[in-house]
């Protein structure tokens, strides 16, 4: 993408402009070769495809304040590394068997190899990261590592979460904030940084990160009990195998009552769904209108992150991003 995208260029054409040049870049990252166990792993995860959203936050975000693709690729490169890293230890934690359509790293290889392809590309993400020739690397540095700290508390509370019962809607939301808001924020922040945004405008991206961060999740929640599309690439219901407090899960244990809310207290509190009961969990969530609350919410919070993305200047790159974020509440996979 140039400066100032040619207000004519349909926003799909820049997006995947983008993505393209991410996906060429990101493969070149890693170079290592010995052992190849370790490496290979490491290739296989940043090759997988993925949607690249959060590099695609970076660069859109330092368009909007004058800064060309070039600047902004070292931080795109290192978040979507970044990403990555927690997709792979995220697998562990979830025990979840598939990741973008394959096989998760610690069921292709084990989870020896998992947890420590996990740390290289975290080690990696920091490398590429100082790349960026920018004046205000330390505020970089600092947005990153605030980032990396808040992700790892949500994840922490994300894991605590499935064995305890007194989870409440608004926990599940700090909980979000932080294991899916802080990496959507720090993106949009950073894309500002590069391209020398003032600190208010850095407080308004943050926000519109946050929010887009808390309609990407409840939308990830949705998608894990209605998701057809093959592209979502993950086990359907492994949120509710897995015991998750998921947006669903909270919603359906509050409105539902008698019989209705038994059954789930039942079958996914304590321990988990077992996997044959998947499809009735999925028809009762339909049925209970649950389904409906959820994808509502996401169109929400949808409109909540775009209200705060007005407030940035007018910009050809802003206009790609409000047609990024008004696709959220839609996305299917
Ligand atoms: C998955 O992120 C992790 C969540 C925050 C739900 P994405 O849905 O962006 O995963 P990829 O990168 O497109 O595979
Ligand atoms: C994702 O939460 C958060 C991080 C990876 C940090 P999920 O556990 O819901 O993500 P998926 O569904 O496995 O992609
Ligand atoms: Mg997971
Ligand atoms: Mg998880
Ligand atoms: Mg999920």
């Amino acid at each position: 993408m140039q400066r100032s995208p040619d207000a004519t260029v349909e926003p799909d054409e820049i997006l995947a402009g983008i993505k393209k040049t991410v996906d060429e870049r990101l493969v070149q990252v890693v170079t290592g070769v010995d052992p190849p166990r370790l490496y290979d792993a490491a290739r296989y995860v940043l090759a997988g495809g993925g949607k690249r959203l959060r590099p695609v936050l970076v660069v859109l975000s330092a368009d909007v304040f004058g800064a060309d693709i070039d600047r902004a690729l070292p931080a795109a490169l290192a978040v979507e590394t970044f990403h990555n890293f927690t997709l792979v230890h995220d697998d562990i934690m979830d025990d979840a068997d598939e990741r973008r359509g394959r096989p998760a790293v610690h069921r292709k290889w084990d989870v020896n190899t998992a947890i420590l392809v996990g740390d290289y590309l975290l080690s990696l993400s920091y490398e590429t990261l100082a790349q960026s020739q920018e004046d205000r690397l330390q505020e970089l540095l600092k947005t990153f590592h605030r980032m990396v700290a808040r992700l790892c508390e949500g994840q922490m509370l994300d894991a605590e979460f499935e064995s305890r019962d007194s989870v409440d809607i608004d926990g599940y939301f700090e909980m979000i904030d932080r294991k899916t808001g802080a990496l959507l924020s720090a993106c949009m922040e950073m894309g500002g940084i590069v391209g020398g945004a003032s600190a208010e405008m850095l407080g308004v991206l943050a926000e519109a990160g946050r929010f887009l961060g808390r309609a990407f999740q409840v939308r990830d929640d949705l998608l894990d009990v209605t998701a057809e599309d093959e592209r979502w690439g993950k086990t359907v219901g492994g949120d509710l195998v897995q015991g998750k407090r998921t947006y669903l899960l909270l919603k359906a244990l509050e409105v539902l009552d008698g019989d209705e809310r038994r059954w789930f207290q039942r079958n996914v509190l304590g321990g988990g769904l077992p996997v044959d009961m998947i499809g009735e969990a999925r028809r009762r969530m339909r049925e209970a209108g649950i389904t409906n609350e959820a994808a509502k919410l996401v169109g929400e919070l949808t409109e909540r992150a775009r209200a705060s993305l007005e407030r940035l200047p007018q910009s050809a790159g802003l206009d790609v991003l409000d047609a990024l974020f008004a696709r959220m509440a839609s996305r299917l996979h």
